[in-house]
């Protein structure tokens, strides 16, 4: 920064150029800052859960897409216990199961964890699935 200038941006060349760059590289940091936070609310229902972390791949309401198997029908392979258990090590808990390691293959990327989120969380997920067709 001692030559003033903020990459991807404008050279600064006097110091009102120099205020102006740092007032817009700190409204920069301060919308990264709230996308953050959105990003690591892990409130809501199970549906709003779902909706946020699993549609992208599942679709809204889980019939599944080219990134992703349904997850209708699959109630009879599943307890509360045994999702969040996935959930929190998809791949780990695949690999010690056929049905999902062959399964896995069909698909370009793998299921990703979700330990981040918290039991509550978890378990709700887990409900919402589970109360699927
Ligand atoms: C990046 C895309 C992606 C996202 C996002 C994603 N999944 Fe998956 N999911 C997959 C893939 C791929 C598989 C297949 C893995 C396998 O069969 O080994 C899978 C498998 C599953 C399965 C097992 C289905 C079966 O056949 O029994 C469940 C349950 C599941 N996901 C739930 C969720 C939930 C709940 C979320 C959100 C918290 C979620 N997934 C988010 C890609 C995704």
């Amino acid at each position: 920064m001692s030559q003033g200038v903020v990459p991807g941006s404008v050279p600064c060349y006097n110091d009102a150029m120099r205020t102006a760059c740092l007032v817009l590289a700190g409204s920069l940091l301060l919308a990264l800052g709230f996308s953050c936070s959105d990003a690591a609310d892990y409130s809501g229902t199970g549906p709003e859960l779902f909706q946020n972390q699993c549609a992208s791949c599942h679709m809204g309401d889980g019939a599944g897409s080219q990134l992703a198997p349904p997850l209708h029908g699959k109630k009879s392979h599943w307890t509360r216990e045994s999702l969040v258990a996935y959930l929190r090590d998809p791949v780990g808990y695949a690999a010690k199961d056929p049905r999902l390691r062959t399964q896995g293959q069909k698909f370009s990327l793998a299921m990703p964890t979700y330990k981040m989120l918290p039991q509550s969380a978890l378990e709700l997920l887990a409900d919402h699935v589970l109360a699927m067709p």
